[in-house]
């Protein structure tokens, strides 16, 4: 189990995105999908990740829909602040507050809810000072429409800076044994073994130890496309790891990104049964130490993304 605010949440959690097709109309099997989000929900998978821009509201409504009677046994996140032109399907952002306000209004709808556990800034707009979004992300708390705010691919001075306004309960950016920005500069540097340094300061490639900061706020860590979005090209010490446990490569990169914290939430995204289970189980690899400085010390010991 992990926490999130005043919850215990499964430690891993489930990305519904890739149910509907990102940032466009999507083509879905809207059945198998919610199917699946009861399932993960009957594993004990209650932390839910989707956003109103993916299938422009589609996949808020898929989650809305699984969740109907098990809606308090889940935490569903979901984010504001991108938009899809219709047409072209170009994604821009918004986060002026009147269009935040609307928004909520949309995702409370399609995710047939009273309020949003966990609403999440998608992408800071830069034409748009911070404190005015998140200030009218905070208004929504005090209306009760939202319980929690989180930011999304933020440096930790904009962290710091929106956290003196309303606490950050979340922050969600990729981290993966592919993508180890959030963890800081030593971390970057080809699996250098930096990583679990919690200073919060501002280096690597300038949005700083992001995981850092939340353990020091009592903030979540939430990492999406711990599997590197369906890309396990990875190198042998990886299978050797995996060999040792008797897991899948895809086991070790959860099990990996869970070790960067207590706090830290992955979110894998999946559309299949077989890998929702793999990745729920995930949680019962237990890396050890020598694990661990292996898959961060070895050279190239992933590969890609
Ligand atoms: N904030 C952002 O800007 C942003 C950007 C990208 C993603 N995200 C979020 O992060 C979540 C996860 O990201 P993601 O889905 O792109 O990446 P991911 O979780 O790293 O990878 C998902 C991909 O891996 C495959 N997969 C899942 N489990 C597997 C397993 N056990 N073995 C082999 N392959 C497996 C999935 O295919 P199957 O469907 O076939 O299982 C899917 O193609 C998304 O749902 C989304 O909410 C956010």
């Amino acid at each position: 189990m992990r926490r999130f605010a005043d919850r215990h949440v499964g430690a891993v959690g489930l990305g519904c995105t890739g149910m509907s097709r990102a940032y466009a109309e999507s083509e879905p099997n809207d059945r198998r999908s919610v199917a699946l989000i009861r399932e993960a929900v009957d594993l004990g998978v209650t932390f839910l990740d989707t956003g109103d821009v993916y299938g422009a509201g589609h996949n808020e409504t898929l989650v809305g829909r699984a969740v109907r009677g098990i809606r308090d046994l889940v935490v569903v996140g979901t984010r504001v602040g991108l938009v899809a032109d219709p047409e072209t399907g170009r994604i821009r952002c918004d986060g002026t507050p009147a269009y935040v306000r609307g928004a909520v209004e949309a995702s409370l709808r399609r995710l047939e809810t009273e309020t949003v556990d966990l609403y999440y800034l998608h992408r800071v707009d830069p034409e748009v000072p911070l404190a005015e979004t998140w200030g009218a992300m905070a208004e929504l708390v005090a209306e009760g429409k939202v319980r929690h705010l989180g930011l999304s691919q933020v440096t930790v001075a904009q962290a710091e800076e929106a956290h003196r306004i309303h606490p950050v309960a979340a922050i969600r950016s990729e981290l993966s044994l592919w993508i180890r920005d959030p963890l800081g500069t030593d971390a970057r540097r080809g699996c250098a073994g930096g990583h679990r340094s919690a200073d919060g300061q501002e280096n690597g490639d300038g949005r700083g130890n992001v995981v850092g900061w939340c353990a020091a706020k009592g903030a979540a860590f939430v990492s999406y496309a711990p599997l590197g979005r369906g890309n396990l090209r990875v190198a042998d010490v990886v299978r050797k790891v995996a060999e040792r446990h008797a897991v899948t490569p895809a086991q070790v990169a959860i099990a990996w990104t869970l070790a960067q914290g207590g706090h830290v939430i992955p979110v894998p995204g999946t559309t299949r049964q077989s890998h929702l289970y793999e990745n729920t189980r995930a949680a019962g690899v237990d890396l050890s130490e020598d694990d661990l400085a292996e898959l961060d010390a070895a050279p190239g010991c992933v590969t890609g993304p």
